[in-house]
């Protein structure tokens, strides 16, 4: 039987059943026609399933992965991807059908409490990472849920504020990582997000479900809601949402009602129904026996996925990486018992964790030392703590602090409210470094901090949360078995007043303005020119690189072109190691609105020492557009725009200039007597009409004074945009040029105006 009989063959109740989950876990089954109900689990970076049907007990034990914080620092699609297929064998194993990752909302602000599940504040790192994921998991005839569809970029409030944007912001910023996700590999289902979206609730946006996700972007799959999202859930199937979850059944017969009365169309309910029944049947004939769970070999793969994430910050006078023969002293209650991985629906009962000290002691014998530094349940200094820190501290040769934020600072279901570390880790990193010149702060939280002690250790090692191999991972950095290659996924800012949602966040009055605009995150600090204390793309590495021969297969081109960028990178040091190659694309300042740069490609590369890799990347239309509101469409805008490769977003190396010609004028404009000239010329027909007249209209303008006669003699050409005869409307022409009286504006207006 194929989807569609199945369909027809299902009485009324039955469909509306079908839209909801048995349980907190499980879709419905209809025995009768042989239709299997199939199971889903959280994710994202592990398996968070039960052995019963709710969520009571602990989970069953499972392997702990990088939160996406971490694994977003990886800027490696690849290793994602490698992720994707591990989780996706796990899942065969435990019989989960969909894994319910990945998460790929934008960090708009540090305070956002899910933060450390997400992957970055640029949709296109966002998206590329979420697309390698997603790839990976469904290789594996496993399911995925990309989440939370959309605008959900903070926790207050979660379940009701609205979140209001115009439309460029939300296709440029938070829908665009959905969009390249979705058309590059089809997750099987995607999570409509608990907020409402300019008024109305994610789960009842028809807009965004069915006109946006499915007309226009092809999505093939299945909605279903975040969990306890859906609050009408006729509303919610009529929008596009397929499958509310957890367990709605009491409001089943809202839907057999509403289709008796006619105020929900059966055929909506049926595109409900076969989506669903879609998914069940490709997800059972997918499933796989006897695949086995590879605890520690999965375990490995988390290793290697931490330390291939981490972010070296600083290094002065290249005190790392460690040397074993060295005495160090570990400080910090993390160094034991690190923190690896945010609170809420993501959190995996972990079958094993690993810890910095443990792993260190099996090779540093009597030359490692240890001191606590902090409580674990109080923010508050211990001076004792403190003191025995520094003397351990004095009494080596380096000391490392383990630090960061503690998870009552941290987690789904809340915002932070400060930018932060607690009281007890900043004075212990204060009181260390007076005392050992030779100390390195090694950070485990999910989200970025204040650092008001930046300059003082020698180092800073970022580990985010790192899953369950965090210790081998760390100690793999320390050391210099891993060199470091995480790049940052997000700017850190010094203070959180710098943020550039900083004061419209967290919203009032359960509206959320994201006044800020596109300007998220380093699109913001960069064009502002602003001070941040690590920015966005930074990483070092115990190596160092060099770009040269930046080479653009063309210096013109148009919108429908493609460029071929090609760079040389060279490993300039004495190690081997991996640089993480960005290209940004910069615009030189025009009419419209932009962020100075945006990433537009990237790629991670291994070289040995001395050796040179050349990189290539493709632009196309995409990589220069913005979206045009009066066009509703991507537009590129004529002009000139520098291909730039960076360091970070900061710091660019080589940059070369291209011409692009858009076809901006096209559709949308609308054409009045009020519309400057130089929007007029770029219509074919305005331009004919200009070409034609400009003498007249000079000279007029001439006379009345607004172009001076100096800029006359100078030879004004038509075409000069900045002049001010181009800034002027076409009406200063016509009530004072009496030469253009015979024109036939009316329906010159008209003929440029036809759709
Ligand atoms: C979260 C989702 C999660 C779901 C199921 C919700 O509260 O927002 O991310 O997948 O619960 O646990």
């Amino acid at each position: 039987m194929n989807v569609e009989e199945m369909v027809s063959k299902l009485t009324l109740e039955e469909k509306a059943g079908l839209c909801s989950g048995k349980d907190d876990w499980f879709t419905k089954a209809v025995e009768r026609l042989g239709i299997p109900s199939i199971r889903t689990s959280d994710g994202p970076h592990g398996l968070r399933t039960f052995d019963d049907f709710n969520v009571s007990n602990k989970s069953k034990p499972a392997v702990c992965f990088p939160a996406g914080c971490a694994s977003a620092a990886s800027f490696d699609r690849a290793l994602l991807r490698r992720m994707g297929e591990t989780l996706g064998k796990e899942a065969q194993a435990m019989d989960v059908q969909v894994l319910l990752g990945p998460g790929i909302n934008i960090k708009r602000s540090p305070l956002c409490g899910r933060n450390f599940e997400y992957f970055s504040e640029d949709p296109m790192l966002s998206g590329e990472l979420g697309a390698a994921f997603v790839q990976g998991v469904q290789s594996q005839g496993v399911g995925t849920s990309l989440k939370h569809f959309f605008a959900n970029n903070q926790e207050y409030r979660r379940m009701d504020a609205s979140s209001e944007m115009d439309e460029r912001t939300m296709r440029e910023i938070y829908l665009s990582a959905f969009e390249r996700v979705v058309k590059q590999s089809q997750p099987w289902t995607i999570m409509a997000s608990y907020n409402k979206i300019g008024g109305t609730y994610s789960t009842e946006n028809k807009q965004y479900l069915t006109d946006l996700l499915r007309k226009e972007w092809g999505f093939e799959g299945l909605v279903v809601s975040d969990w306890g999202a859906t609050h009408n859930r006729v509303g919610a199937v009529a929008a596009g949402t397929d499958l509310t979850m957890p367990s709605a059944t009491k409001t089943d017969e809202d839907i057999v009602k509403a289709v008796q009365e006619g105020k929900l169309s059966e055929s909506d309910l049926d595109s409900a129904c076969t989506n669903l029944l879609k998914l069940v049947l490709k997800a059972i004939v997918q499933r796989k026996d006897g695949v086995e769970f590879d605890y520690e070999g999965d375990h490995d793969l988390a290793r290697k996925i931490s330390a291939e994430s981490m972010v070296l910050l600083k290094n002065d006078e290249d005190l790392l990486p460690l040397k074993k023969d060295k005495k160090i002293a570990f400080i910090g209650a993390f160094a034991k018992a690190p923190r690896y991985q945010g609170g809420g629906s993501s959190h995996i009962n972990s079958f094993k964790v690993s810890n910095a000290y443990d792993v260190a002691s099996q090779f540093m014998a009597g030359n490692l030392t240890y001191a606590q530094g902090y409580q674990t349940d109080s923010l508050e200094n211990d001076a004792n703590l403190v003191q025995e820190a520094v003397a351990v501290a004095k009494g080596a040769d380096v000391a490392v602090i383990f630090a960061g934020l503690p998870e009552s600072m941290e987690s789904e279901g809340f915002d932070r409210s400060h930018m932060r570390m607690p009281q007890n880790h900043n004075e212990l990193v204060t009181a260390v470094c007076s005392a050992q010149p030779n100390t390195i702060v090694v950070l485990h939280n999910g989200s970025p901090v204040e650092m008001p002690w930046v300059t003082e250790p020698k180092a800073i090692l970022e580990a985010y949360l790192g899953g369950q191999a965090v210790g081998e991972a760390t100690i793999d950095v320390l050391f210099g078995e891993v060199n470091p290659s995480g790049r940052l996924p997000e700017s850190f800012p010094i203070r959180l007043e710098d943020n550039p949602s900083y004061l419209f966040f967290p919203g009032e009055n359960g509206v959320v303005d994201y006044s800020e605009r596109m300007f998220v995150g380093y699109r913001y600090y960069e064009s502002k020119k602003m001070a941040v204390q690590f920015p966005f793309g930074h990483g070092l590495s115990y190596t160092t690189f060099s770009y040269s021969n930046l080479n653009l297969s063309k210096i013109q081109m148009t919108e429908d072109e493609t460029l071929t960028v090609s760079v040389d990178v060279t490993n300039t040091g004495n190690m081997a190691g991996k640089e993480v190659v960005q290209l940004y694309v910069a615009p030189k300042k025009g009419e419209i609105i932009r962020p100075i740069r945006e990433m537009k490609g990237f790629e991670k590369v291994e070289l040995n020492p001395g050796e040179t890799k050349l990189v290539t990347f493709t632009l196309g239309k995409r990589d220069f557009d913005y979206w045009n509101i009066n066009a509703q469409d991507w537009s590129v805008e004529t002009g000139e725009y520098t291909v730039q490769i960076g360091y970070s977003s900061h710091s660019i190396a080589v940059e070369k200039t291209l011409q692009v010609q858009g076809k901006e004028y096209l559709e949308g404009m609308e054409y009045t007597l009020f519309t400057p000239l130089r929007d007029f010329m770029r219509h074919p027909i305005g331009m004919a009409v200009l070409e034609e007249n400009f003498g007249k209209m000079l000279q007029g303008m001439v006379r009345i004074g607004l172009v001076p006669e100096e800029a006359l003699a100078a030879g004004i050409q038509l075409g000069d945009q900045d002049s001010a005869l181009m800034i002027q409307p076409l009406s200063i022409l016509t009530t004072f040029v009496p030469e253009l009286d015979g024109l036939p504006i009316k329906e010159i207006l008209g003929e440029m105006n036809k759709k």
